[in-house]
């Protein structure tokens, strides 16, 4: 391999110069010894002194997750690898098939050289489970931790992915909601985990909001979180079961209720919350081909039961769950 030759102290400028000509070769390092520095080049440029030097490859980051095994697993194991996974902060957590379990840490491995940021890769060992909806999880490569500060939306959150619901899929929809309030609501942000919907909205917005969760792991993470982020709004962090917070709240304008499994149950609490004209944000998980029937006539049932009059102002798909599984939302006014 040629390389340019120079003396230490003239390393900086001749650099540039290289740079400048377009010469530097990015496949091999630069090399030093004790008093010459050698840029590695494509050609020898005019006025320099080039030397050949046998030199070493530079190790090039792959990426993909599919490019760093495609030496280590077969084509079938490829065929077999799930490649898509969350990244929260520096923690990676990943799905591993059956069919692949004793490759499992040469997966984390190939995350980490591709993900230069990640520390912590967790294998989710299990579903979703509980009121809390959190997954078991064993960390499978890096440093043995389960917390980690997430960044989103303009916000900065302490998320214990072990022991607290968090969802990183979800940004998307909280800059919709947070889009929609105006300066002046009173909202209440049911099931409200480590804190990102109020979080979001009250970083933008003069609001006042009541966010209840009912995991105490989740509902103190929120309180540091509120602490930890400069917010024009006011989060109320109220840790307790919203079938018994929700009598205790005032009237409001705006209600959140981001259980898609189960929150249902919730919707008489939801709609005696609202305000004549609030607005209430409604998920379920839906199949996809019929997304919204179920869940409108859930939100119809229990407003004819209470003698409220309902408008459906928006339905959509907000990401999706499982195969033709999707979580969806449906914004609707209460008078
Ligand atoms: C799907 S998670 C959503 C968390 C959060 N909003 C987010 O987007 O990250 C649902 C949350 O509701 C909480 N939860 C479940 N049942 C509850 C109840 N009856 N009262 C209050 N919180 C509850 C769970 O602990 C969980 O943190």
């Amino acid at each position: 391999m040629m390389y340019v030759k120079v003396k230490k102290e003239l390393a900086e400028r001749t650099r540039k110069e290289l740079a400048k000509l377009g010469v530097i070769s990015d496949e091999y390092a630069v090399e030093k010894d004790e008093n010459f520095v050698y840029f590695p080049v494509k050609s020898c440029p005019q006025g320099f002194e080039c030397v050949e030097r046998e030199g070493k490859r530079k190790e090039r980051k792959p990426h993909s997750l599919r490019e760093a095994l495609k030496d280590k697993l077969t084509n079938d194991e490829l065929e077999q690898l799930i490649t898509s996974f969350d990244i929260i902060g520096d923690i990676a957590i990943i799905q591993v098939p059956e069919s692949l379990e004793d490759k499992a840490e040469l997966i984390a491995q190939a995350i980490m050289k591709v993900h230069k940021n990640v520390k912590t890769v967790c294998q989710k060992v299990g579903p979703r489970q509980g009121i809390f909806r959190v997954a078991p999880l064993k960390v499978i490569a890096g440093e043995r931790k389960f917390v980690t500060i997430y960044k989103e939306n303009g916000v900065k959150m302490k998320v214990d992915v072990l022991r607290a619901y968090f969802s990183p899929r979800l940004s998307t929809e909280r800059k919709r909601i947070a889009d929609q309030v105006k300066d002046g609501e009173v909202i209440a942000a049911l099931f409200a985990g480590v804190g990102p919907f109020p979080l979001v909205i009250a970083k933008r917005r003069n609001v006042k909001i009541f966010a209840v969760e009912l995991n105490p792991y989740a509902y103190s993470l929120m309180v540091e979180n509120i602490k930890m982020n400069a917010l024009k709004g006011e989060v109320i962090p109220i840790q307790g079961d919203v079938k018994e917070v929700a009598r205790e709240l005032p009237k409001c304008d705006r209600v959140l209720m981001p259980l898609p499994k189960g929150g249902e149950d919730f919707l008489e609490e939801a709609i005696n919350l609202a305000k004549p004209g609030g607005i209430v944000h409604f998920y379920q998980f839906a199949p996809e081909d019929d997304l919204y029937s179920d869940a409108e006539n859930k939100i119809k049932l229990v407003a004819e039961k209470l003698g409220r009059r309902v408008e459906i102002v928006n339905r959509k798909v907000v990401r999706p769950h499982k195969p033709r599984v999707y979580q969806i939302v449906i914004d609707f006014r209460v008078y």
